[in-house]
């Protein structure tokens, strides 16, 4: 069964066997790997290293493996090596010799780099297809709340006021550069390794260009020792997934605490919420937490990678393929995340008057009452220090700062006015901050109008 058996005069040890092989989890790349053989054959035959009909049988065989695997009839053997031997050898016994030519110019080592650009290539679009989701759901609700006041945070105290569409749009911004790092990604990683043979190329006029244009490379690598042995791609992707992990992990993080009793400014949908066994009362936010959660151990799988490559000398080494199994989990794991978080955005109530109310108190328009002194010609520096007695004013006397009476400001300074309440409502702190990326209706607005065409052509 072993596609290297000839110089072997020993079985393999059974637990050697078990641990040296990967088909359990790179049977996942199955139709790539048939992809990718039906491209190779393609061009063996167009280079007269094998005949045309040879093609065709070997085409025709591959193509009936990938039905039967795809309908279930066909189960993929798990005591084969890997996936690329359980293919090979399936064919043989489907069509008999010619099946022994696929492998004609071609090392495993360069199939499997292939595959698993192949599969990554999609799984990239995918994974852009749900942050597109994403962002497609918080520009609706930031549409629908460019007026709703909330506070808000630095070092999680109240800062100053903004609207709840500010706040989410910041993700906006978030998950925008995610999608354009996996574009770079992509753009860098589409290159056709294929051709390079085990490590030195091949002794046959293969045609690499050629299974570049079928493949849908936009070109082929141009060191063999190189192709066979670069991951950093997936490096490079397990940092990206990693970055939107933490950016979902961050947002997560902020759903907990504001759908937590004391702030109340959210309620998760039943959904997506779950109970307690013991106490009936509860309504946890598991989801978000469980996507908190999941985003250590994508960092672990960054991390991972990087530490099998660190000293790994050129060419292949069977090290590499320790690469799947933290790929293809950090995959899955981000591409639930996304695909739940949307939803729970979606679906989750806002307490539009416990985000105003709590805007209310904690002095967020502080620094508004600064600006206001600024503008009658205070130095903003002296503003400061006066607005710090009157908070200190208000603490003593259980006061917010636009429930000071007039003669209350004038006995901190005289230059206050009847004008000063006008000045620091909640609505005049939010409008009056019109500069591009400021929480005002009118610049989100602006914002919100170029992200529509932002996802319109993107
Ligand atoms: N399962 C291997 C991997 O994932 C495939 C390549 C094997 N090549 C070799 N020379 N043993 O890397």
């Amino acid at each position: 069964m072993k596609l290297w058996g000839g110089r072997f005069t020993k079985k393999t040890d059974s637990l050697v066997h078990e641990f040296n092989t990967s088909i359990n989890f790179d049977k996942r790349m199955y139709a790539y790997d048939i992809k990718g053989s039906i491209a190779h054959v393609t061009m063996l035959a167009k280079q007269d290293i094998i005949t045309k009909e040879e093609a065709d049988e070997i085409e025709k065989g591959l193509l009936s493996i990938l039905e039967d695997i795809d309908n279930g009839s066909l189960e993929i053997d798990g005591s084969f090596e890997d996936i690329h031997s359980f293919i090979e050898s399936t064919l043989i016994s489907r069509i008999g010799d010619t099946g022994k030519k696929l492998h004609t110019g071609r090392s495993r080592n360069d199939q499997v780099i292939l595959d698993m650009k192949l599969y990554t290539r999609d799984e990239i679009k995918e994974i852009d297809h749900l942050l597109k989701n994403l962002l497609e759901v918080l520009l609706k609700v930031s549409q629908n709340h460019t007026k709703t006041i909330m506070p808000g945070f630095t070092h999680l105290q109240k800062a100053q006021p903004i609207t709840l569409a500010h706040h989410f749009m910041a993700y906006f911004e978030m998950f925008k550069r995610d999608r354009s790092r996996l574009k770079d990604i992509f753009e860098r990683m589409n290159e056709l390794p294929l051709g390079s043979g085990a490590l030195a190329g091949t002794t046959f006029p293969i045609d690499r260009e050629y299974v570049a244009t079928l493949l849908d490379f936009k070109g082929v690598t141009l060191n063999s020792m190189d192709s066979v042995s670069d991951r950093d791609f997936l490096v490079e992707l397990l940092n990206a997934i990693s970055l939107i992990m933490m950016h979902l992990s961050r947002f997560c993080e902020e759903i907990i605490i504001w759908s937590s009793d004391d702030y109340k400014y959210i309620e998760l949908d039943d959904a997506y919420s779950t109970g307690s066994s013991i106490m009936p009362q509860k309504k946890n936010p598991d989801i978000a937490e469980l996507v908190r959660g999941k985003t250590g151990r994508v960092y672990g799988a960054l991390m991972s990678l990087l530490t099998t490559l660190k000293g790994l000398p050129l060419a292949y080494n069977k090290d590499m393929q320790e690469d799947k199994e933290l790929v293809f989990d950090a995959i899955d794991t981000v591409k639930t995340s996304l695909l739940l978080f949307a939803p729970m955005i979606d679906t989750m109530t806002f307490n539009k008057d416990t985000m105003y109310k709590s805007c209310q108190n904690g002095f967020t328009n502080a620094t508004d009452v600064a600006d206001y002194l600024v503008v009658k010609s205070i130095p903003f520096r002296d503003a400061h220090g006066i607005v710090g007695q009157l908070v200190l004013h208000c603490i003593n006397h259980h006061k917010s700062l636009d429930e000071l009476s007039l003669e209350e400001y004038q006995s901190i300074h005289p230059i206050f006015e009847e004008d000063i309440y006008e000045a620091i409502s909640l609505e005049t702190c939010v409008n009056k901050r019109t500069s591009i990326g400021g929480p005002s209706e009118e610049s989100m607005n602006k914002v919100i109008a170029i992200n529509e065409t932002y996802l319109k052509n993107n």
